[in-house]
């Protein structure tokens, strides 16, 4: 039988009884076994990761069955049939821990691959665009669609406000209002990169590409009714026991790849996050599979603590000109210096599985033992450039640099004002394509919300929509007036 101790190792004693003096005295402050676990209780919650708070993640592979070599030197990309182990987070995006799972929000869908070349992160979303072009707004996008800072409830006259202001929504706002905006679970919806990244092979040639991740359990939704019958975790239900069966989810995993030439001549702006890539234009081509196939050991060690960030990049897979990434290449990694530390990385969920050597050290919580260092890299060199290269000390590799990224256009440096970009022909093909029932809750769902927002809130909106497509515009302006608003 194990011995209870306490975190410093010593057995302990009574776990039940309080140091006091005497049956009706105050305790005494001998009490440090007390104290320890008061004191740890204290400290048990870490910040929650600013949005997607609420998420659920599992283990699993990915298995390439094409060979990417010729767009990639990345070597999980190469030879069909390799595997690599994946974590992956699902997530809601503007819940605390303690929202619900069925709500009308995008979904985040965050892959981290585990290569022979250090991590790949790609944390992407169940949606192929997003609401804005640009980071300066995501603070402000973000606040908009959280709870009021009054009454610490949602408010969605906020999330109208937003929108309203910024027609670059249009595109993602419909995808919301539609029947995708509710997943009947996690394990029916796709995924994207949503954004362009690159590829670049050993040649030195560049590709811009986005991933998609298409579900194998086929598409499934819920309507607002169907939804408010579920129970406040059940996505996370769903998930966990399907895994615990044996019934593992898998997504077809497909890219869009485009050339550089390609990219300079095609009518939309590759790098725009509101945008997708026609698929008659550049069609999906699929390249592997991926599973999930083992539940978590420990929720916060693994799924609370995973550190994604989209600068968790490998050599043959680079970022690319869009503006919202580059903005997120920031974001993420101080995200996680802030919530777990400085020395993330070092936990065993976002740990490499290959060899990592480098000169950073110290830091709090330095020193975890770790396979690829030691007690914080133990006794060995701690500068760069030294002479040591010849007993282990490490030295960079130029065989991995990224070919020089191109400028698509003629360089200038100012504020990049995007009001006058197209904001609304996507949103009009993609309502164009919608059949008659899913125009209805469009449009129902829609009016659910913006009926909370003001007279002049409703009529800019009416005026996006209009401009999306007239018939969207009109539908919305009298299902408004059906509803006595
Ligand atoms: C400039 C725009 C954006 C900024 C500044 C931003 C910032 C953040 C931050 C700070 C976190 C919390 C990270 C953490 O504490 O671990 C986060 C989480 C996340 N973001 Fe973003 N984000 C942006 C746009 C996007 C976009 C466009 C997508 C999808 C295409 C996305 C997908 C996600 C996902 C999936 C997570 C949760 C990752 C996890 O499961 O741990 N974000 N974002």
């Amino acid at each position: 039988m194990n011995k209870l101790t306490t975190a410093n190792g010593a057995p302990i004693a009574d776990d039940d009884n309080s140091i006091s003096a005497g049956e009706r005295g105050s305790l005494t402050f001998d009490n440090y076994r007390l104290f320890e676990k008061l004191a740890h209780f204290n400290r048990e919650r870490i910040p929650e990761r600013v949005v997607h708070a609420r998420g659920y993640g599992a283990h699993g592979t990915f298995t390439l069955t094409k060979d990417l070599s010729a767009f990639s030197m990345a070597d999980f990309l190469q030879n069909a049939g390799r595997k690599t182990d994946v974590f992956v987070r699902f997530s809601t995006v503007a819940g605390g821990q303690d929202s619900g799972d069925f709500v009308r929000d995008v979904r985040g869908f965050a892959v981290r691959f585990y290569t022979q070349q250090g991590n790949f992160d790609m944390v992407g979303n169940n949606t192929p665009v997003f609401f804005i072009r640009d980071p300066a707004k995501f603070p402000d996008f973000i606040h908009s669609q959280k709870k009021d800072p009054a009454t610490n409830l949602p408010n969605p006259a906020n999330h109208w406000e937003f929108w309203a202001s910024n027609p670059q929504s249009m595109h993602q706002v419909t995808i919301l209002m539609s029947d995708r905006g509710i997943p009947f679970s996690l394990r029916h919806m796709n995924g994207y990169s949503s954004h362009t990244l690159s590829l670049w092979n050993k040649a030195d040639e560049r590709y811009w590409i986005k991933w998609h991740f298409k579900t194998d359990q086929g598409i499934r939704t819920l309507t607002n009714e169907e939804a408010a019958q579920k129970p406040a975790d059940g996505m996370q239900r769903d998930l966990v026991e399907a895994i615990a069966s044996g019934d593992f989810p898998s997504w077809t995993v497909k890219v869009q790849i485009m050339s550089e030439a390609q990219a300079r001549d095609y009518a939309i702006n590759p790098f725009d996050l509101t945008k997708v890539w026609p698929h008659q234009d550049f069609p999906l081509e699929e390249i592997g599979k991926l599973e999930l196939n083992r539940n978590v050991e420990n929720y916060f060690a693994e799924t609370e603590q995973v550190a994604f960030s989209p600068s968790n990049l490998v050599p043959g897979i680079g970022a690319s000109p869009d503006k919202m990434l580059q903005g997120r290449l920031f974001a993420y990694a101080d995200a996680h210096r802030y919530r777990i530390g400085a020395n993330h990385q070092q936990l065993p969920v976002n740990r490499p599985q290959c060899p990592v050597h480098h000169y950073q050290r110290d830091g709090a919580m330095a020193g975890i033992e770790c396979p690829y260092g030691g007690h914080n890299q133990s006794s060995k060199v701690n500068f760069y450039p030294n002479d040591r290269a010849s007993e282990g000390a490490p030295v960079p590799d130029p065989s991995v640099a990224e070919p020089p990224m191109p400028l698509e256009e003629q360089a200038w440096t100012k504020a990049y004002d995007s009001r006058d970009s197209d904001n609304y022909s996507q949103a009009g093909d993609l309502y164009r394509l919608m059949s008659e029932e899913q125009k209805l809750q469009l449009i129902g769902n829609i009016v659910g919300g913006l009926s909370q927002a003001s007279d002049s809130i409703q009529q800019r909106m009416v005026a996006h929509f209009t401009q999306c497509d007239e018939d969207y515009g009109r539908r919305v302006q009298a299902a408004l007036k059906t509803a006595g608003i």
